[in-house]
């Protein structure tokens, strides 16, 4: 039975979220970025210590306010995101990848800004792989944790939402991915949402549609479903 939105059912649980996007800079002024807002990372961390959690938010470039009772550690790009996650994890009984990890970065950072030299095409970038922090996390998993993944995905010729997602929920090894579909700008800086729970062991939950926050309830309640009382 469906706990309410304030019920303390996470009291005394150690949650890590990170949220926002990652920037990867090229030069002293331009940086690879994504349309990430954050929010859904924080009406997930407003909703856990609303709940009784202790909440740290790791938060990648997020222009909003620390939500109330929550420790907020600001980082830039994936790499400071993932050195931030690996420290915070540490003790978390449950962490959550809500943040949107650059999957590449340039493969070196001008020290001077670059410049447009006579008429001619630009150069391309050459970009190098970042390091998937979900999968390191789920390989440092430590007994009890529970390590919970994002995905925004849209159907494509190869195959639907959901089949890309429960691929993706295998390949990572997380115990829950929480999937949107951002196909035709669903979801970027908009209000509402509706996003499905797959579970590596067991059926799928629809949440919404409704605001970040409903969704966020909604997270909590599986996640808290999960997760032995503190
Ligand atoms: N993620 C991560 N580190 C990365 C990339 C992604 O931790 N370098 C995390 C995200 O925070 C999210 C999950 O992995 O929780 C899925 O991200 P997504 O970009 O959908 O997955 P990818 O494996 O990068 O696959 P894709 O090729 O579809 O981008
Ligand atoms: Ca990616």
């Amino acid at each position: 039975g469906g706990a309410s939105a304030l019920a303390p059912d996470l009291a005394g649980r150690r949650v890590v979220i990170s949220a926002g996007g990652t920037r990867e800079p090229l030069d002293p002024v331009r940086y690879l970025g994504n349309r990430s807002s954050g929010m859904q990372g924080w009406a997930l961390a407003r909703v856990a210590a609303a709940r009784g959690a202790e909440v740290v938010l790791v938060a990648a470039n997020v222009d909003l306010a620390a939500p109330f009772g929550v420790r907020v550690v600001p980082v830039g790009t994936a790499e400071e995101l993932r050195e931030a996650m690996h420290a915070e994890s540490r003790d978390a009984d449950v962490v959550v990848m809500s943040a949107a990890v650059a999957d590449f970065r340039p493969a070196s950072v001008a020290g001077a800004k670059m410049k447009k030299d006579s008429a001619g095409e630009p150069d391309s970038v050459p970009l190098v792989r970042n390091a998937d922090v979900l999968a390191e996390l789920v390989t440092k998993r430590r007994p009890g944790q529970l390590v919970v993944g994002f995905a925004a995905e849209t159907g494509d010729a190869d195959a639907d939402v959901l089949t890309h997602a429960r691929a993706k929920l295998a390949r990572k090894g997380c115990d829950l991915l929480v999937v949107n579909d951002v196909s035709a700008g669903q979801v970027f800086g908009k209000a509402d949402n509706t996003v499905v729970v797959l579970a590596a062991d067991g059926p799928a939950a629809e949440i919404g549609p409704g605001p970040k926050d409903l969704i966020a309830a909604g997270i909590w309640t599986t996640i808290a479903a999960r997760t032995a009382p503190a």
